[in-house]
């Protein structure tokens, strides 16, 4: 456990900060790190910038990402990692497909992308305009940026994947990548998979070590950790996840099973 300082702070959307820390990283993009604030807790954050200064971009949905969002540049919080694997980039031309704070990896994944030569495509999705991440960010890049919301304030109106089945029926891409809620990835893996197109997906599983010893974020089927051998999978071993889309665990391994939202 090293102790960094947060050297600036982004609003990103009403929920959503970025956080740009003191330490510099020379990571993978859809590697994490786990962050410990001292009395509150320690959790699992994507990298959102993996070079240099690194970044994490959080939405506060509970004690530990509240107490996040509470804290102001200079304060102290504790790492670890880059830990887990993360995307592999294949081919030349790549599909991005995430949902809310799906994306921040994925963003990642794109400055490495761009910086490699590749042409690159995002499907970027939110419950409305005001709530979607890292349009400019991605745009500024040269990322071609396909924006929807549930609510059609901005781009089409309904999901991602909606905008996948679209523009999978007149363009072909070499891999697809997905991060966001599970229920949402299911649907990525199988419409690239009519067509073709290798995925891969970040999985999120309640994480606790971080450096696959404690067991507690193993799946059911493969018996993986997803600190370890994922949080970065590739389709053909999410096909035998046989939990993936169905449930995951809470901290005392009780199942929660996911809900559809359509
Ligand atoms: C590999 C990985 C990368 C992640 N990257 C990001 C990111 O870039 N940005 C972001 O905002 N969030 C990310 N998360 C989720 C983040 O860890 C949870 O939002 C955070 O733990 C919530 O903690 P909380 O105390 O604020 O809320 P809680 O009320 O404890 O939880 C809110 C939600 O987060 C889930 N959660 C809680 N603790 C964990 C845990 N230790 N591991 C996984 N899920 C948990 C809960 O099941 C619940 O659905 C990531 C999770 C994983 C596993
Ligand atoms: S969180 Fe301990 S093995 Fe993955």
């Amino acid at each position: 456990m090293r102790v960094t300082r947060i050297k600036e702070i982004r609003k990103e959307t009403e929920r959503i900060k970025t956080y740009i820390l003191e330490e510099k990283v020379d990571a993978i993009p859809g590697q994490f790190v786990m962050v410990w604030i001292p009395d509150v807790d320690e959790k699992p954050l994507s990298l959102s910038y993996h070079k240099g200064n690194m970044g994490i971009t959080v939405l506060a949905q509970g004690p530990f990402t509240n107490k996040l969002a509470e804290l102001r540049v200079g304060d102290k919080v504790g790492i670890r990692g880059p830990f887990g694997r993360g995307f592999k980039i294949v081919g030349d031309s790549l599909l991005l497909v995430g949902g809310g704070v799906g994306v921040p990896p994925l963003a990642a994944l794109a400055d490495e992308a761009i910086q490699n030569g590749k042409k690159v495509t995002a499907i970027v999705g939110a419950i409305t305009k005001s709530e979607l991440l890292f349009v400019d960010r991605l745009e500024n890049i040269g990322v071609r940026v396909l924006t929807c919301t549930d609510d059609g304030t901005c781009g089409t109106k309904g999901f991602t994947t909606d905008v996948l089945r679209d523009i999978l029926k007149k363009e072909k891409f070499d891999q697809c990548y997905t991060c966001g809620p599970e229920i949402m990835m299911l649907k990525v893996l199988y419409e690239a998979k009519k067509k073709g197109i290798p995925t891969q997906i970040s999985m999120e599983r309640y994480i606790k070590c971080g450096i696959g010893i404690c067991g507690h974020c193993i799946v059911d089927g493969t018996g993986q950790r997803v600190c370890k051998e994922g949080p970065v999978f590739r389709d053909v071993d999410v096909e035998k996840i046989s939990e993936f889309g169905k449930y995951h665990r809470d901290a005392s391994g009780t199942k929660i099973y996911f809900r559809n939202r359509k």
